[in-house]
């Protein structure tokens, strides 16, 4: 099964929101692999956002990211970063559909409550920049025969 990468920013953490946005992804079927809290800083920051670096928005990313600890998580299932890409909605949340995270809970392009891995090569390296191997755990939903077919379950 494909494994994702979901940072709740200090946005969820500060309006109370982590029980929402995580059930959310729990009753989709999406099992958790990983989850913790941690406070990032701009080494791990700049790394994860260095395709960000030269925006003239970065200082104010740089400071939102940094402004509580987050809670960092490794989801999994089928098809699970285009999955959960959709749950999330579009980045300015103002212009996220409805039923989305960020389309339900968000007014910001900034404060958007979460971010999410954008390719199956991009959440193989940020699962890889947040989580030592040992805190992800192979084990198996109970409920899987009821949210796959046989054939959907590789
Ligand atoms: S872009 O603009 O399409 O290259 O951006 P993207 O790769 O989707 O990532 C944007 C991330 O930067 C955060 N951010 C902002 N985006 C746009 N405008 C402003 N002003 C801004 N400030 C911060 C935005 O929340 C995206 O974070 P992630 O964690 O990737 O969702």
């Amino acid at each position: 099964m494909e494994q994702t990468f979901v940072i709740l920013k200090p946005s969820t953490i500060s309006r109370s929101l982590v029980g929402d946005i995580i059930e959310r992804y729990q009753r989709k079927g999406l099992k958790i692999a990983g989850v913790k809290m941690m406070q990032l800083d701009e080494k791990i920051l700049r790394e994860h956002y260095a395709h960000l670096v030269d925006r003239p928005f970065f200082p104010l990313l740089l400071k939102s990211m940094m402004a509580t600890p987050v809670i960092v998580m490794v989801l999994e299932g089928k098809d699970a970063v285009s999955v959960v890409r959709t749950m999330t909605g579009a980045t300015n949340a103002r212009l996220a559909a409805p039923g989305t995270i960020r389309g339900d809970f968000g007014m910001s392009g900034q404060e958007n409550l979460v971010h999410a891995s954008d390719s199956v090569e991009n959440a193989k390296i940020e699962v890889a920049r947040f989580f030592r191997p040992e805190e992800i755990f192979n084990y198996d939903l109970i409920t899987a025969s009821a949210i796959y077919s046989p054939d959907e379950m590789n």
